[in-house]
């Protein structure tokens, strides 16, 4: 078969799949499918709220470190339809959720608006298009056939039936007739209710079903039409001028009925256009054009702006009744820099990115980002609160530092409304990459684009001053840390035998200490003295000094000890202080190697022999690639280990 012939044959598939049996009947049907399944007849904040819910509903429980570092032991809910797309949002969602909820259950927020306040680039838009999404995935609603509003069918039970109808059915109807089906069941149907056909409609961002959208207008050609239809002129020579068949209901909330109607950056129109959007909420009624009677309304109506538009809405006390009707729902960016990160990486998978990306590349850029959206703290550091808010234990001196991250939140309001966006970072990726000569991006690539941008495009002075200084200072230092800890590791693991044989030495002269014994040679069996100096020489890289020492050798001595009575192997990762200790014990190699393989230019065999092995085991076990690891390297031996 061509590739073309497979292709149609999964094109037939398609269309056989989708050509599900569309109901068709009248109300007789319709009532019978109602009386086994009372949620064909749902109002719209239901019909989304159940459909995002089907996707499956979880809790970050105690077990998960974030639970308890981040959101402070309390319960967090995880709505699956949004976790594998949005990062670091659990707390909005969990807001738009209770929104939906209660408006589903036709409390008081099924009349209001649901408001997304946030800075530029925090998802706002993401958001709503995903939600739109999910009301695409809903079963098709049952509709009036012909209906320009596809109203439910149920608007066809007249009034003094209706209370008869909610006692049988457990059904409480809302709304009536729009003046097109009821103008057509006069006329076509003599009035008889039961006559009129009814059919399946499905939902479509698309093709406008279900879903209206009012994108921010200009306030001269701003007109209600956009939201509420028109009077078809080339129609009102054929028909009388109050007729319905004039209507063009194609309006906003025209087609939103049953589904969402958005307002993209709601505050930019002018106050008489969003009318409408109180008259909705309010009544759930929309006026129609011309002369006829107001038009049911049964939607989700789902707004966002940022901030700088809803503080000088908020501030013209006209404009009270609006607010009156509005549920805002704040959406910061994100103050974890590993959620940020998932932010990247997302996007990232979704272009055509191919290149190779140095491994903490993302976190460099995803740490800034944060860094610029804090709001600075009296109690620590800007990097520090950053790790906090990350759900990181912050160790200083070998001690645990108790920062409770509520207090730091309690200390200012409103973080995360500013500072850089996603979209920024994104475009400094971008750059990095085009001035990229060997198709990667390093966390030093990134960080100079990051530098260059904020020269050239942040306006504010005094932020500039600020994001350079997080970006030349805390983060150059904070990535040198990292990456010190990195090459260390990777050098470890190269020299693994070196390693050994400094934890057994340490042990024997550590115990001869202790216990006032001579240390046995392991070779000559020759006895000598405990070597003080040699002692020394590993403590002091953890910062062991003058009578601590004693402590620290009589407890690593009986740690190991007890472990060897139990039958446990020891080896010189066992206890981890010591471990520490050796690990930058011979990083004071690394430097050296380092600095003689990447500075001389006659290089050594049996010197560039062990930088390969690094290099090798930072491709090997770390994910760089040779260009970066070898970038790395340079990079620290220039930074890290200049020769002082
Ligand atoms: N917390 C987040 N989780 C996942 N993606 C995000 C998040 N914040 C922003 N994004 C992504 O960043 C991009 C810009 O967001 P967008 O929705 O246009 O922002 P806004 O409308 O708030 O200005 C989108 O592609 C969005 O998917
Ligand atoms: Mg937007």
């Amino acid at each position: 078969m061509t590739t073309t012939n497979k292709f149609l044959e999964k094109i037939k598939h398609h269309r056989g799949s989708k050509k599900e049996e569309k109901f068709s009947g009248c109300l007789e049907d319709y009532l019978q499918l109602l009386e086994t399944n009372k949620d064909i007849a749902i109002l719209a904040h239901k019909r989304l709220y159940d459909q995002i819910l089907s996707h499956g509903l979880t809790t970050l429980d105690e077990s998960d470190h974030r639970c308890n570092k981040i959101f402070d032991g309390e319960d967090v809910k995880v709505y699956d339809y949004f976790a594998s797309q949005f990062f670091g949002m659990a707390r909005p969602l969990e807001k738009v959720m209770r929104f939906l909820r209660s408006a589903a259950m036709r409390g008081e927020e099924s009349r209001q608006v649901l408001l997304l306040l946030g800075p530029v680039g925090a998802g706002k838009s993401a958001l709503v298009e995903h939600i739109k999404g999910a009301l695409e995935q809903c079963t098709a609603a049952y509709v009036l056939e012909g209906c320009p509003i596809r109203e439910e069918p149920l608007h066809l039970i007249p009034r003094s039936l209706r209370e008869d109808f909610a006692a049988t059915y457990g059904v409480r109807i809302e709304g009536d007739l729009c003046p097109v089906c009821r103008h057509r069941l006069i006329n076509e149907f003599d009035g008889d209710y039961t006559k009129f056909p009814i059919t399946q409609s499905s939902f479509s961002v698309r093709g406008r079903k279900g879903v209206g959208v009012v994108p921010p207008m200009d306030p001269n050609t701003q007109d209600t039409s956009l939201l509420i239809g028109s009077e078809d002129i080339s129609k009102l020579d054929l028909y009388p001028e109050d007729d319905p068949r004039v209507l063009s209901l194609n309006g906003a909330f025209n087609v939103g009925n049953r589904g969402i109607v958005e307002f993209v950056e709601v505050f930019k129109n002018e106050i008489e256009f969003l009318h409408t959007m109180i008259t909705a909420t309010q009544e759930k009624n929309v006026p129609s054009p011309g002369k006829q009677a107001m038009i049911y309304f049964d939607g989700v109506i789902l707004a966002h702006c940022n901030e700088a538009e809803w503080n000088k809405f908020k501030s013209e006390h006209t404009n009270e009744a609006i607010l009156d009707r509005i549920v805002r729902v704040n959406v910061p960016y994100t103050l974890e820099f590993e959620q940020e990160v998932k932010i990247y990486k997302k996007l990232i998978d979704r272009s055509d990115f191919e290149s190779h990306i140095a491994p903490h590349t993302l976190e460099v850029a995803a740490m800034f980002a944060v860094l610029s959206r804090l709001k600075s703290s009296n109690k620590v550091d800007p990097l520090t609160k950053m790790k906090i808010y990350n759900g990181e234990e912050i160790v200083e001196k070998g001690l645990i530092k108790k920062v409770d991250i509520k207090d730091l939140r309690e200390e200012v309001e409103d973080e995360g409304m500013t500072g850089i966006s996603t979209r920024f970072v994104m475009k400094a990726i971008d750059a990095a990459l085009s001035d990229s000569t060997k198709n990667m991006i390093t966390p030093i690539s990134i960080r100079d684009a990051l530098v260059k941008q904020v020269k050239e495009q942040v306006v504010n002075a005094d932020d500039r001053k600020v994001y350079l200084q997080f970006l030349q200072k805390t983060l150059h230092e904070e990535y040198l840390s990292i990456l010190e800890k990195e090459i260390t590791k990777a050098f470890v693991t190269a020299y693994e035998e070196q390693a050994e044989s400094l934890f057994n030495n340490y042990l024997d002269h550590a115990e001869a200490y202790v216990n006032n014994t001579k240390v046995k040679d392991r070779v000559t069996n020759e006895e000598m003295e405990a070597d003080e100096k040699f002692l020394q020489t590993i403590e002091e890289q953890i910062g062991i000094k003058g009578s601590s020492k004693n402590n620290f050798r009589a407890d690593i001595t009986s740690y190991m000890f007890a472990k060897l009575r139990r039958g446990e192997t020891i080896d010189w990762r066992s206890y981890g202080p010591l471990r520490e200790a050796i690990e930058h014990k011979l990083v004071a190699s690394v430097r050296d190697i380092s600095r003689i393989v990447t500075k001389s230019k006659s290089r050594d065999v049996k010197q560039q022999k062990k930088f390969n092995a690094m290099v090798k085991t930072l491709m090997d076990d770390y994910g760089y690639n040779e260009d970066s690891a070898e970038e790395v390297i340079k990079f620290a031996s220039n930074n890290l280990w200049r020769d002082s």
